[in-house]
């Protein structure tokens, strides 16, 4: 697509998220076609890009969610999410949330620990429900990814081990407000290797046969997220052998495959926009200071992610004008960094940046660090931008607080 970048920034401004909407239904259809011919569900990440309409856009075109808050199940049903098609997952469920997922009626709710488990059976018998549980596995397997984004291994605090897990699964078919319905395990994000993957799927589906014996019928093969994608140069997982492999695990099991990408669907359809402010050397180093900041794409920061960045209408720029900067924003942090010894033009004031792959952990990470307003987000559709999200004012960030302006503060 043959993105305005100019002219998006004059209209809204920056900084700017784009998310080019047309890509993520490519995306979504390439996914659903991979597994056509199976009984499937992809239950999008929310926390991956949570912006109600681009969960509407997804919902739209049949995909479910994968929530991890109460906040991101209401965005999904606000979003039009069929509720059937929601699972809330998560270490750390609060009673209110756990109360609130039971009453909404979703899917199902992914379980972490038996502590958790007893919890949630209190909850449902509280309310006279049975609650449709998943129990998340922790296969212990290397996804061979960031350590901060891996989490299938015994040392990451996910999921429970294959044998708490059994005892789970028969206690919880023996409790009248538990309904055992799904397994589910995620090893990982970013992933760009199919073995650990395969491994995975395998020792899952070897349970789910261990529990058909016992007359436990899994209904939902949850395969959790994680597929990888290019921001520089890596290979990734193609959906058809993605797929494929599990297909091939859950052979002769009767059960919906579910998985839930988030990186996905939406990371190459963001970009976040964002204009130079000065330029300035230190010691020889030279720095490009733009009016974006880690608070609003916090990866470069949190995992020393690559992003590419480049300038907007830089077609006619010889190599040799090209020199080496550290693009850094106006955070008070020195790990306030989009990218270091980028090859970049001179660069004037106001000259634009586009920051790429920025449509997964971007917007959904950000924050009001330094009292500062979140970006504008807006959808290009067939060609068209629709505003989705207004720039934050500052009015915006001290309302809470403002809220408070009464009781106390009034007697000093
Ligand atoms: N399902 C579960 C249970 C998850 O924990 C995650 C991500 C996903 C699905 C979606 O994963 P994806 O398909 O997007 O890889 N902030 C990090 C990523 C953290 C991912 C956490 N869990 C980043 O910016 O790379």
């Amino acid at each position: 697509m043959n993105i305005d970048f100019s002219a998006l920034a004059q209209k809204y401004n920056t900084p700017l998220y784009l998310y080019d909407f047309d890509y993520i239904a490519k995306r979504y259809q390439e996914l659903k076609e991979a597994f056509s011919g199976q009984k499937s569900l992809i239950s999008y990440a929310v926390k991956a890009n949570s912006n109600i309409f681009v969960i509407r856009h997804l919902a739209q075109m049949g995909a479910g969610a994968d929530c991890v808050s109460i906040g991101e199940v209401r965005r999904a049903l606000a979003a039009g999410v069929k509720r059937y098609k929601i699972i809330f997952s998560g270490v750390g469920k609060r009673d209110e949330e756990i109360r609130e997922a039971l009453q909404s009626d979703i899917l199902m709710l992914n379980l972490e620990s038996e502590a958790e488990m007893k919890r949630v059976e209190l909850v449902a018998k509280e309310l006279g429900k049975e609650a449709r549980i998943s129990i998340r596995v922790n296969p212990n397997i290397d996804p061979k990814t960031h350590p901060y984004i891996s989490t299938g291994l015994h040392e990451n605090k996910f999921g429970v081990e294959i044998d708490v897990a059994k005892r789970m699964y028969i206690y919880a078919k023996k409790s009248p407000h538990l309904n055992p319905v799904g397994v589910h395990f995620h090893i990982g994000s970013q992933l760009t290797e199919l073995d650990p993957i395969k491994e995975a799927c395998g020792i899952v589906a070897d349970l789910v046969r261990n529990l058909k014996a016992l007359e436990i019928e899994i209904k939902f093969f949850d395969v959790g997220g994680g597929l990888g994608v290019t921001y520089e140069s890596e290979t990734t997982i193609s959906a058809e052998a993605y797929a494929d492999v599990v297909i091939e695990a859950a052979r002769g099991l009767d059960v919906t495959l579910l998985c839930e990408p988030g990186r996905y669907l939406t990371a190459n359809a963001g970009y976040l926009l964002t204009k130079v402010l000065y330029e300035k050397g230190n010691g020889g180093r030279r720095f490009v200071i733009v009016d974006a900041a880690m608070n609003d794409l916090i990866r470069p920061s949190l995992y020393d992610a690559y992003h590419k960045i480049e300038v907007a209408d830089s077609a006619d720029t010889k190599k040799e004008e090209m020199t080496a900067a550290d693009i850094v924003g106006p955070v008070c942090e020195s790990g306030d960094f989009f990218g270091k010894n980028v090859m970049l033009p001179p660069l004037g004031h106001d000259a634009l940046v586009v920051i790429y792959s920025a449509g997964a952990y971007g917007f959904s990470m950000s924050s009001n660090y330094n009292t500062r307003g979140r970006a504008a987000e807006v959808a290009l559709v067939n060609g068209e931008d629709h505003l989705i999200r207004k720039r934050e004012q500052f009015e915006d960030i001290v309302a809470l607080e403002l809220a408070c302006e009464s009781g106390w503060q009034r007697s000093k």
